[in-house]
């Protein structure tokens, strides 16, 4: 948290956008004791900045075509964070790799959500790939990013058991489901600053008493 108020949350996302909603929902609830200080995207077509729009939430299109390399586009992504003040990046549906320039701009306070059990199934179409592959259990990941392609440090995963009568699709939609569940609890674990990483690993700082949003529903 900032002399500003809330902790600012920076989200990049390049389409639908329903991850990006779900952190905006919670964050309305008091679920998220944050606020989605500018969405960012790299494709000007994407729901997610309608969604960001809707929400009276500063939307930006960055188009990555428009610069020299993807160290000069990471340099404005970088920024616009900079100007809005964020204190953490999630990758809401974000498409790119991303570079050192943001990485090193944001370091361990850039999360990503992947749709499957990380390690298994990176990269695109988890979902199909853990379908295709015949697993009996998949799901989804939050992780801290680094520098490969969905990986980094685990912050929390939920299982979704694969049905015989699934399809990849109807696989899919159900973790979405899980997605929009633990991602903002995840961000809410970073929030309160009880997430750190030791080894590689996540290690959760227990709670302060009297703290978190579950104690103020209470009246704690
Ligand atoms: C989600 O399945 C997320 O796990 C993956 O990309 C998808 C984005 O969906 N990284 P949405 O844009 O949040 O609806």
């Amino acid at each position: 948290m900032t002399a500003l108020g809330k902790f600012r949350l920076g989200v990049l996302a390049s389409g639908r956008g329903s991850n990006l909603q779900a952190i905006i929902d919670a964050c309305r609830k008091g679920s998220l004791d944050a606020e989605v200080a500018i969405v960012i995207s790299d494709n000007p077509g994407a729901y997610a900045l309608e969604r960001a729009r809707t929400a009276g939430i500063p939307a930006l299109a960055l188009a990555p075509g428009r610069f020299a390399s993807k160290t000069e586009y990471e340099q404005a992504v970088l920024s616009e964070l900079r100007r809005a003040e964020v204190e953490a990046v999630a990758l809401a549906g974000y498409m790119r790799l991303v570079g050192e320039t943001l990485r090193l701009g944001f370091p361990e306070r850039i999360l990503n959500i992947h749709p499957a059990l990380l390690p298994a199934f990176p990269g695109l179409h988890a979902q199909e790939q853990a379908w295709e592959y015949g697993v009996k259990y998949s799901g989804c990941t939050v992780h801290f990013i680094d520098e490969g392609m969905d990986s980094g440090p685990i912050i929390m995963q939920a299982a979704v058991p694969v049905l015989d009568e699934d399809t990849a699709k109807s696989l899919a939609e159900r973790i979405l489901v899980q997605e929009h569940r633990i991602y903002p609890q995840a961000l809410q674990l970073l929030v309160e600053g009880r997430l750190e990483i030791v080894s590689g690993r996540v290690r959760l700082r227990p709670a302060p008493a009297g703290q978190g949003p579950q104690d103020r529903e209470e009246g704690k």
